[in-house]
């Protein structure tokens, strides 16, 4: 046990696909794995081990934000030995060409500021996905016939911005999308030599102001969810 997970050694999978919702967990856990497991409940954070094509699988939640993701993705990697992670979540679309419901594969993740400001300081760390996760998500959204791009997305501090200039940088430097937590998992990853993935729906849209009713975003979550499974086991 951790201080932020229950699970006992040896419960949680090498391979983790992390959501922010936890309900989102569970209810991926119960439609995509075999003979899931509740693994943590501490705090509410729900995370559930099961088995995906007889692989071990962990789905928990990250939370919301850098800050919260980093808890959950330091003590699962340090102290439960995940070598994959994998985020599944939404984001705001930044260009024209990405329309609601299209999923984003991380390539990159710009960030104004994460937890690991602090090691870099005056430093621009490139925060970047694993290129065999990425080259199997794009090949999973291609057997499907799921619209997707892949390229660098924009990992924010704040869902409501005081600072929009910001985001107008980000669009004008062709990032596709923009949500909260992708950029300190890659940065986790790099520092503890695992692998990560930030696969991303578009749930809402900064340039055409739509946002994806709520019936359509069990689909596309669970959309995310196959591409996510497949990207770890090819
Ligand atoms: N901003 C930040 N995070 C997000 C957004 C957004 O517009 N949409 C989904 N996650």
């Amino acid at each position: 046990m951790t201080i932020h997970i229950g699970a006992e050694p040896g419960q949680i999978a090498e391979t983790v696909l992390m959501p922010g919702d936890p309900l989102r967990a569970e209810w991926a856990a119960n439609t995509f794995l075999d003979d899931a497991k509740c693994v943590n409940r501490v705090r509410g954070m729900l995370g559930f081990t099961g088995t995906y094509k007889g692989n071990p699988v962990t789905i928990h939640g990250s939370g919301m934000g850098m800050p919260s993701l980093s808890i959950y993705a330091n003590e699962l990697i340090r102290d439960y030995g995940a070598k994959t992670l994998i985020r599944i979540g939404s984001c705001g679309g930044m260009q024209d060409m990405v329309g609601i419901r299209d999923v984003i594969l991380a390539m990159t993740a710009s960030t104004l500021s994460t937890p690991s400001r602090g090691i870099f300081r005056e430093l621009n760390f490139a925060p970047c996905a694993d290129y065999g996760l990425l080259r199997s998500a794009a090949d999973a959204a291609s057997a499907r016939g799921i619209t997707h791009h892949v390229g660098g997305i924009y990992s924010s501090d704040v869902f409501y911005d005081e600072r929009p200039d910001l985001n107008e940088q980000m669009m004008r430097h062709g990032i596709l999308g923009v949500e909260m937590e992708a950029a300190e998992l890659y940065i986790l990853a790099a520092r503890y030599g695992v692998r990560a993935l930030a696969v991303l729906t578009v749930s809402d849209h900064l340039v055409t102001h739509e946002a994806l009713p709520s019936e359509d975003r069990e689909r596309s979550f669970g959309e995310m969810v196959e591409i996510a499974l497949e990207a770890a086991f090819p």
